[in-house]
């Protein structure tokens, strides 16, 4: 028999909901001590790292804003001009820094900006929530055991580019997502989350992908409510 889930983070739309239980495994379940603990403290402040369309950012926007994340999102900084996650923290009301990469000489002297970025908005936690830049010491060492990744795969299957694709070459029949710490080789830290989806017969990377993306809109909240609590 399958418990109710326990956790306030429960989708609340009806076809996700189906989805979800149909197709989404998440491990490990947020313990509900672990929930009260982190909803009766401080709230956590967040800087979030993004590159493209910024659908997790705004996924832990919205946690928050339902008051399933006790934190608040102090910048979103990204990289890339054309990012459609600029767009959304304007429409949240979210504070937005553009880095672009390419006017910095080196990946250390891009860390150090994002550094002194993140320590203007006191940033406590770095969440890279598609984050396409490979990051350095500079930063890992800025905020030890304090910046999360998310990745498109069941590391440590298919680690870096095109995981989504990776895996669909592969021909693995269950796939997924992972929220892990930051460590200097690429999607190699310690995992705290991860969620797992069927790959059917038919799918495409982007139809797989989209499906990855439902589980990792409900795990990276989560995630960093379970990191932060220790
Ligand atoms: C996510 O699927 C995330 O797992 C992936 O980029 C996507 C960003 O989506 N990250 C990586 O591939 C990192 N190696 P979003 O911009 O809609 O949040």
């Amino acid at each position: 028999m399958q418990s109710p889930d326990p956790s306030p983070l429960s989708p609340s739309e009806p076809a996700i909901a189906q989805n979800v239980a149909a197709l989404g495994f998440i491990s490990p379940e947020v313990p509900p001590e672990v929930w009260q603990r982190h909803l009766a403290g401080a709230p956590l402040r967040l800087g979030v790292l993004a590159s493209g369309s910024g659908s997790n950012f705004e996924a832990i926007a919205q946690a928050i804003a339902q008051r399933q994340l006790n934190a608040q999102i102090q910048v979103m900084i990204y990289n890339n001009p054309q990012a459609k996650a600029a767009a959304r923290a304007e429409r949240l009301g979210i504070a937005a820094e553009l880095l672009n990469h390419r006017q910095f000489p080196s990946r250390e002297a891009l860390d150090q900006a994002i550094i002194d970025q993140l320590r203007r908005y006191e940033v406590e936690w770095v969440i890279m929530a598609g984050w396409m830049r490979v990051v350095t010491d500079v930063l890992i060492n800025a905020f030890p055991d304090r910046i999360l990744n998310l990745h498109p795969s069941l590391l440590p299957s298919f680690p870096g580019a095109r995981a989504v694709e990776q895996a669909l070459a592969a021909g693995v029949k269950v796939t997924g997502c992972t929220v892990h710490y930051v460590r200097l080789q690429v999607d190699s830290g310690p995992i705290i989350m991860q969620a797992a989806v069927p790959v059917l017969p038919d799918d495409t990377p982007d139809t797989l992908h989209q499906r990855i993306q439902v589980q990792e809109h409900r795990i990276f909240p989560r995630a960093i409510a379970l990191a932060s609590s220790g």
